[in-house]
């Protein structure tokens, strides 16, 4: 027995995943801002696969005004809109402490142009992280974000730069609020990326009638939560038919189950967001239970149930 309720399968299982040259030990991260260092003493950090930082700008920001999370059924909207340090002050104070983790780190790299990223990435370069997931889809910039992720000719740029400007493998966060997510998932590929990121939060609205104003201080959001974990799991499943390089699944995942759902429907690995918030253990509760999930499921890699999905 490997803690209440949970059952040690009879053969070992094999959780572990490849994403390029990054190997994991389980497929289970948090997903990009919703997850800080802060958390490490709750949370049994190193437990897991790795850890994603919140997306970095070349520049301090502030985020967005007020107020930036409503509730909608079933998920939650936000309008954070990525405050961030800077570079400069994340590799200064953010990434040591993420990297005390004991998790190999992931930074999330954010721009409001093209050359922004690079500049991201030059800076990452002296400093210590075992891959780059560059986000091309936030849907709450003013700039750059999700408009620069529904242009398939600018995420192949951004992708194409980031990788001439660094060392570790990169993954690329698509938006969800594309036509057909098929074409940035080989864009992203065609230009040397190691993984693809499937999906961010969809854009969304919360209207208040009575004020006839907008809920969130930057009228749309970002919904995420079990809301959009339908939507997710078609966008993973059609992007990891598109492409060779393994999908890392997200949006709406809050149990085991959820997880080899995405992996059967093509995800190699996986991240959470919004359940973090409710309960900041679920992702270590995951790991602990993926093995005899696995053992029930009928295989001994945790890989062997990826893109198994048939219709
Ligand atoms: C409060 C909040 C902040 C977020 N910040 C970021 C961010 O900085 N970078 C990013 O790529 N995604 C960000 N996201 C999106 C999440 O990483 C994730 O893609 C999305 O919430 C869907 O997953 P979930 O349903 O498990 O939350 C944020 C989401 C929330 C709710």
């Amino acid at each position: 027995m490997s803690g209440p309720g949970v059952t040690a399968p009879a053969r070992p299982v094999d959780l572990s995943v490849r994403l390029g040259d990054l190997e994991l030990a389980n497929p289970v991260m948090p997903a990009s801002g919703c997850f800080g260092p802060e958390l490490a003493e709750l949370v049994p950090v190193h437990r897991l696969g790795a850890v994603v930082t919140k997306t970095v700008f070349a520049q301090a920001r502030p985020g967005n005004r007020a107020h930036r999370l409503g509730e909608s059924a079933h998920g939650m909207l936000n309008s954070v809109g990525i405050p961030s340090r800077g570079v400069h002050g994340f590799a200064r104070t953010d990434l040591p402490a993420y990297q005390r983790l004991g998790a190999p780190v992931i930074v999330s790299v954010g721009g409001l142009s093209e050359g922004e990223y690079w500049r991201v990435t030059e800076e990452l370069a002296g400093t210590e992280h075992a891959a780059i997931e560059v986000n091309v889809s936030c849907p709450n910039l003013e700039r750059g974000g999700v408009t620069l992720g529904s242009d398939v000719g600018a995420v192949r740029r951004v992708v194409a730069g980031v990788v001439a400007r660094t060392d570790v493998p990169v993954l690329v966060k698509l938006s969800p609020d594309l036509a057909t997510i098929d074409a940035a998932a080989r864009a992203a590929q065609e230009a040397g990326a190691a993984a693809v990121t499937v999906c961010n939060s969809f854009p969304g609205l919360a209207v208040a009638p009575e004020t006839r104003r907008a809920t969130l201080g930057n009228g749309t959001g970002g919904l995420s939560g079990p809301a959009i974990k339908p939507l997710a799991l078609r966008l993973v499943w059609q992007a990891a038919q598109a492409v060779t390089i393994p999908v890392v699944g997200c949006g709406g995942i809050a149990t085991a189950h959820d997880v080899a759902e995405f992996l059967v429907a093509g995800a190699s690995a996986v991240q959470i967001g919004t359940a973090t918030f409710a309960r900041p253990f679920v992702m270590t509760e995951i790991v602990r239970e993926l093995p005899a999930l696995a053992a029930r499921l009928g295989v001994t890699r945790l890989t062997d149930l990826v893109g198994t999905l048939s219709f």
